[in-house]
This record gives structure tokens, sequence and C-alpha cells, in this order.
């Protein structure tokens, strides 16, 4: 344990309280159907970090240190929480579908992180999950 927490000590860096921030804009999803094919006044949402490998590196220590691995397992192949790895997504595997599912949290027990991790620190857990290949063959599983 005491070895997480030093692990941890220069990620606190990018831990400021949320009050300080703006919230996110509202967000359109281009995957979604838009009724009469007008799409609603709303921002999209990109990773400001995708494809940074340091960016992923940090977002794997978040993984631990904010106990997403209590929940969907080391390297998130699922465990309480669904698997983050498989390439299925629930709610959108979109940048800004997975940011809103870490920042507001989703109904069936995902808690919110927007209140405790800054937007700039869910980026790198976004950039990170974006790195887990899925399996040519994932298992069938209905979480
Ligand atoms: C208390 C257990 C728990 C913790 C801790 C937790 N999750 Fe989750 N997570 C869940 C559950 C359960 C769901 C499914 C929610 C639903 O279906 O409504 C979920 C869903 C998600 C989704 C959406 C998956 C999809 O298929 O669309 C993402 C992304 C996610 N979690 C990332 C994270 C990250 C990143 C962390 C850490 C910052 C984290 N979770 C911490 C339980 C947890």
């Amino acid at each position: 344990m005491a070895v997480r927490v030093v692990a941890a000590a220069p990620l606190l860096a990018l831990v400021v309280t949320s009050a300080q921030q703006p919230p996110p804009p509202s967000v359109r999803y281009e995957q979604h159907v838009f009724a009469g094919g007008n799409p609603p006044p709303a921002g999209t949402l990109e990773n400001p970090l995708a494809g940074d490998k340091r960016a992923a590196a940090d977002g794997e220590k978040l993984f631990s240190a904010f106990n997403c691995d209590g929940c969907h397992a080391l390297g998130a192949v699922g465990g309480q929480g669904p698997s983050l790895a498989d390439g299925r997504w629930r709610y959108g595997g979109a940048d800004g579908a997975i940011f809103q599912s870490i920042y507001y949290g989703r109904p069936r027990g995902m808690p919110a992180f927007g209140g405790v991790l800054p937007p700039e620190a869910i980026w790198r857990l976004v950039t990170y999950l974006q790195t887990l290949t899925p399996a040519t063959d994932p298992a069938t599983v209905s979480w």
C-alpha cells in the first residue's frame, strides 16, 4: 500500500479541485441519430492528448490510484464493472462518450469522478483506455 501511495504522489499534481474548472460543454455525439437530420446545438469533445504515450502511462497510474482497477480489474479487463478493453462500449467509445462516462458517471454503478478529477486527468484516463487493444476474439460476456 505504501508503494502505491508513493507511486501516486506525482499524480497528485494533476488532481486539483474541480471547483476551479469550468464544466465541460454540452456534447453532441456524431454517431447518434438526429431527429429531422438536425444536430442539436452543442459541441463535440475530442481527446486533446490522443496518441500521447506519456499521457497514456499517466492514465494507467491514475487507473490504479483512483481504484478504477478495483471494479474494472487490472488491465481494465472487467470484474464487478464491465471490461473497458474489449472494444465494446455500452455508452459509446468516442472520445467524448468515454470522457463523459468517467466525468459524470453512469447509472448502473459507475461513480462520477468529475468532482475529484480535473478534465486534464480524465483525458489521461481516456488516453490510457484507448491504448488497450481488444482481443481479436473477445469473450461474449454479459456485464
Ligand atoms: C465502484 C465500482 C467502479 C469504480 C471504482 C469505477 N467504475 Fe467504471 N463502471 C462501473 C460500472 C458498474 C459500470 C457500468 C455502468 C452502467 O452500465 O451504467 C462502469 C462503466 C464505466 C465506463 C463506461 C463503459 C462502457 O461500456 O461504456 C467507463 C469508461 C468507466 N467505467 C471507466 C472508469 C474509470 C476510468 C474509473 C476510475 C477513475 C472507473 N470506471 C471506476 C464501476 C466502477
